[in-house]
């Protein structure tokens, strides 16, 4: 293509053909968004086609037409509801993405305002919803309107009325009070409103606020009513006819509370800069739990004569700033649908996505969950789709966006085999997930198996983490390598020399880990028994499990029946495990495991009601200093499974010091008041005799 310099007509029809179609998008989306209230596009889209418009409507001043969207300040009043004129317009709030555009916002107030000293702010979360205005006169509720385009917005009054959250009457002198802030639907009344929406097999709400302003926008009231709407006051326009009693804006805030308008309990006062940066980072860790959606906070000077000497510049005042989080939502490209294998050989669709920024991070992957939510959302490879990051959660794919699907787009099929080991894949009846029937023969379910098997919750080798198990269950370097580690048995048998030959492998981490491994070697029989991947298993049943059969052999011969005997397992479990004893690979797993010495600690579980009886029945123990091969939870652990008890401080009651490596305080009060102290061993006999 020319350049602009090569041939000026050229660029200037090029760019008048790119800003036409850009208007007609950007029309497209916005009859999408603010009439019919299902939005085609995340707002990040909008916005990136928005700049784009902006930046050829500069660049070629011809080019800018009064009809443009970039002439207009949001949308234009749908024609179904009367106008309002506002008598004072709803002006929007300057934004910003970044620390360095907060300490900007922070540096020009204090230079307009001519002073050093830290600037007292009110500082609000940023609703989410939709801004309306309600003008009460002579303390009745008479007018309410939506923002429309700032100047004229839609009379909403009758939908407003139905709000529990809006006072229809509020005790005040005031001849007229214009009281501004935002309509939204909280999160549970959102979930419950698309849970009936589902029921009757209506269109879901993509969001609450796109479902609080299509609650908002309907013709008859009574729908508005049923959808339980809220509302929170965030300011007060200038139409008051007297002065207002307060100075600064969160004195006012707390006059509206006064008068009975809901104002958020998460807002606060802080002191400069630092002061915003703390409350920011503050809301954005409890964002996921706030009751209702934000998407960021709002700023304000305090003082309101400050306010109103920092003025306005332009369609936004210079006193308030909005910090907004990055988006949640972005578009982008679906390249291709991996199928990942888990450890219990779950096969999982992940879409591999053209990298996008989303949620403050690039996302290269995003979960489809399964086969049936890929059919449900008709997720095809070539569609451009919107991915959602919210706070740590997946990166999922939300849904797709229709229109821009390309010819020749692909369905996706699930895999008959594993695509990681070959195995056939069941989809068990009723059940969404499918699996890989490969077991631990299926290298990706065995690299999940080496990674729970050594996690911190199960046998607990530090230092086994995902590259090592990599490395050692398929040696990159060198593919044709002999694996060293096939099943966790083959583990207690790696030595250093195997170790430190491994790729970035020192000698000195070499030996931690072999180390590691080793001292592993004596787990409680819960952890033994959760660390063997069983389905269905987790701790509190291998805790279970382990007190019901004491040892791994009573374990492995119990059948269904017996199973079931043990407290909160039913069928599933009792199947799950039975099932996964039974197959000969386990069971080869666990005898190599024993051969290798791996020994569970005998349980000596002793039912509280026969105290007495036992030894360690009824006793009370304090634990202290480190035990040479189990940690202090797990001499509790054992303890209390044989009705002991353990305390935190020693005592005349105290019945046993059991004291390890670098014992302080608590064995010279043991001694002193002569309790028996015990070391590790001497515990284990106790726990022995029954
Ligand atoms: S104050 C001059 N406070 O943000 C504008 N606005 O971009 C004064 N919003 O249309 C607005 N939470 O819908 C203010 N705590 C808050 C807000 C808030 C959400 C919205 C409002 C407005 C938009 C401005």
């Amino acid at each position: 293509m020319a350049g602009p310099a090569a041939d000026p007509a050229a660029a200037l029809a090029a760019a008048g053909a790119a800003a036409a179609s850009l208007r007609r998008e950007l029309e497209r989306h916005a009859h999408a968004y603010y009439v019919l209230d299902a939005p085609t596009v995340p707002d990040a889209e909008y916005d990136r086609l928005f700049a784009a418009l902006q930046g050829l409507e500069s660049e070629f001043p011809a080019l800018a037409t009064p009809d443009s969207p970039t002439q207009r300040v949001g949308a234009a009043p749908s024609s179904a509801f009367a106008g309002v004129t506002h008598r004072v317009p709803m002006l929007s709030l300057n934004n910003a993405f970044s620390e360095e555009e907060v300490v900007a916002f922070d540096r020009r107030a204090r230079e307009a305002l001519g002073s050093e000293a830290a600037i007292a702010y009110a500082v609000e979360p940023k609703f989410d919803g939709l801004a309306v205005s309600l003008t009460y006169v002579d303390g009745r509720f008479e007018t309410g309107a939506t923002r429309g385009d700032g100047e004229t917005g839609e009379d909403v009054t009758a939908n407003l009325r139905t709000l529990q959250a809006i006072p229809l009457r509020i005790d005040t002198t005031l001849s007229l009070l214009e009281v501004r802030g935002e309509v939204l639907m909280r999160r549970r009344d959102f979930a419950r409103l698309n849970e009936a929406q589902r029921a009757r097999g209506e269109r879901e709400f993509v969001n609450p606020r796109n479902a609080a302003a299509g609650s908002l926008r309907q013709l008859d009231p009574a729908i508005t009513a049923a959808r339980r709407l809220w509302f929170y006051a965030y300011g007060v326009a200038g139409g008051a006819d007297q002065p207002l009693p307060a100075d600064r804006h969160s004195a006012l805030m707390d006059w509206l509370a006064a008068l009975r308008f809901p104002v958020t309990p998460d807002r606060a006062t802080v002191c400069g800069v630092a002061g915003l940066l703390d409350y920011f980072a503050g809301i954005g860790a409890r964002r996921a739990t706030l009751p209702y959606d934000i998407d960021g906070v709002v700023y304000k000077v305090d003082s309101i004569a400050d306010q109103q000497r920092l003025g306005f510049v332009s369609r936004a005042p210079r006193f308030a700033l909005a910090h907004k989080f990055p988006a949640e939502e972005a578009m982008t490209e679906l390249l291709g649908i991996d199928v990942q294998v888990g450890r219990t050989g779950a096969l999982t669709p992940v879409a591999r996505l053209k990298p996008v920024f989303v949620g403050g991070v690039t996302v290269t992957n995003a979960t489809l969950h399964n086969e049936d939510e890929v059919r449900r959302k008709d997720v095809r490879v070539g569609d451009v789709v919107v991915v959602r990051r919210a706070g740590d959660v997946i990166p999922e794919v939300a849904r797709i966006v229709p229109e821009r699907r390309p010819p020749g787009a692909r369905e996706f099929t699930m895999p008959v085999a594993c695509p990681v080991c070959g195995s056939a894949v069941a989809r068990p009846e009723g059940e969404a997930i499918s699996r890989c029937t490969g077991g631990l023969y299926c290298s990706a379910q065995r690299r999940q198996a080496l990674l729970h098997f050594a996690s911190r919750r199960a046998m607990d080798i530090e230092g086994l983490g995902e590259k090592l198990v990599d490395q050692l269950v398929s040696p990159a370097a060198d593919p044709g390598a002999p694996r060293l580690v096939r099943t966790p048995a083959d583990l207690y048998r790696l030595d250093v020399e195997q170790v430190g030959g491994l790729e970035r492998m020192a000698e000195k981490s070499a030996r931690n880990l072999v180390a590691a491994i080793d001292a592993s070697r004596r787990p409680t029989l819960a952890r033994l028994v959760f660390a063997l991947g069983i389905r269905n298993v987790g701790e509190t049943t291998a805790r279970d499990l382990a007190r019901h059969f004491r040892t791994l052999d009573a374990l492995m011969a119990a059948d269904e029946p017996a199973l079931l005997q043990v407290p909160d397992v039913g069928p599933v479990v009792a199947a799950s495990i039975a099932t996964f004893f039974a197959q000969p690979h386990n069971r080869e797993v666990i005898d190599a495991l024993l051969a290798a010495g791996v020994a569970p600690q005998p349980v000596v579980a002793m039912p509280v009601a026969d105290a007495g009886l036992g030894v360690v029945a009824g006793r009370t123990f304090v634990l202290t200093g480190t035990l040479p091969t189990i940690t202090r939870d797990d001499a509790r652990a054992l303890i209390e499974a044989a009705g002991g008890k353990v305390s935190g401080s020693v005592s005349k009651k105290t019945d046993y010091v059991v004291a390890g490596e670098e014992a302080g305080s608590k064995l010279e009060k043991a001694r002193q008041l002569g309790v028996a102290v015990i070391d590790e061993a001497g515990l284990r006999e106790l726990l022995a005799q029954e």
